[in-house]
């Protein structure tokens, strides 16, 4: 497990991220890619929707786009106040502080889940993806991106020490744990040498 699979070590590593995230991100994650993955999960106006890992809210700005009933959850309150700062505490989104191995929703809640940039984090991505889909209705899309695996041995290395970086084999496996039986791959990337997303479109099953 790498050294940022920790909660405690995330929320303190985006005590600081937080101050230069908005700077840095669009190197990795665009506003292309976000649109591109945006039209994968195909919202519809008035669609409940779930932003897990919302971070300074670059997801969720997207998803307003598209309705008008976006909650957004996070566990360091220090991202968290980045994106107050964009969309007011409680006016345009409904705000949760919390943990996405532990999602504080009812069963069936929304029709849809986004979650960008954050399962690399989790100590157990299979727990978080479980708690997704139990808070998704029936049918609902879930979309999630996370880093792609490089291919050089001395890169998967450096990853496998930091976080949680995986291939679409990997990503098969965990969202066949989790309960999900529809799901594709897309790699995404920012421009040629950045680092890869690989982002999954999967369907919440019946039951
Ligand atoms: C790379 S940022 C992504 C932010 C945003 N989704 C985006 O697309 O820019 C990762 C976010 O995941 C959050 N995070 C990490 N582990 C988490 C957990 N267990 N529960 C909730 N949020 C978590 C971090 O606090 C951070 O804000």
């Amino acid at each position: 497990m790498g050294f940022l699979e920790d909660k405690g070590r995330a929320r303190l590593f985006y005590k600081y991220l937080s101050t230069v995230y908005d700077r840095i991100n669009p190197f990795v994650w665009d506003e292309r890619m976000r649109a591109e993955a945006l039209d994968w999960l195909d919202v519809e106006a008035g669609d409940r929707v779930l932003d897990v890992g919302c971070g300074t809210g670059f997801g969720t700005e997207g998803l307003l786009e598209h309705t008008d009933d976006v909650h957004a959850l996070d566990q360091s309150v220090h991202q968290m106040e980045k994106a107050f700062a964009k969309f007011g505490t409680r006016d345009r989104v409904a705000f949760y502080r919390g943990d996405a191995e532990r999602l504080p929703f009812a069963d069936d809640t929304f029709d849809a889940v986004w979650s960008s940039g954050s399962i690399e984090y989790w100590p157990h991505p299979v727990a978080g993806l479980r708690e997704i889909r139990r808070v998704a209705k029936p049918g609902a899309s879930v979309l999630v991106v996370g880093p792609d695996y490089p291919n050089s041995h001395l890169l998967q290395r450096l990853a496998d020490a930091i976080m949680l970086f995986y291939d679409a084999e990997e990503a098969d496996r965990m969202f066949e744990r989790a309960g999900y039986e529809t799901y594709e791959h897309h790699i995404q990337q920012a421009k040629p040498g950045s680092p890869k997303a690989i982002t999954t479109v999967a369907t919440v099953p019946d039951s």
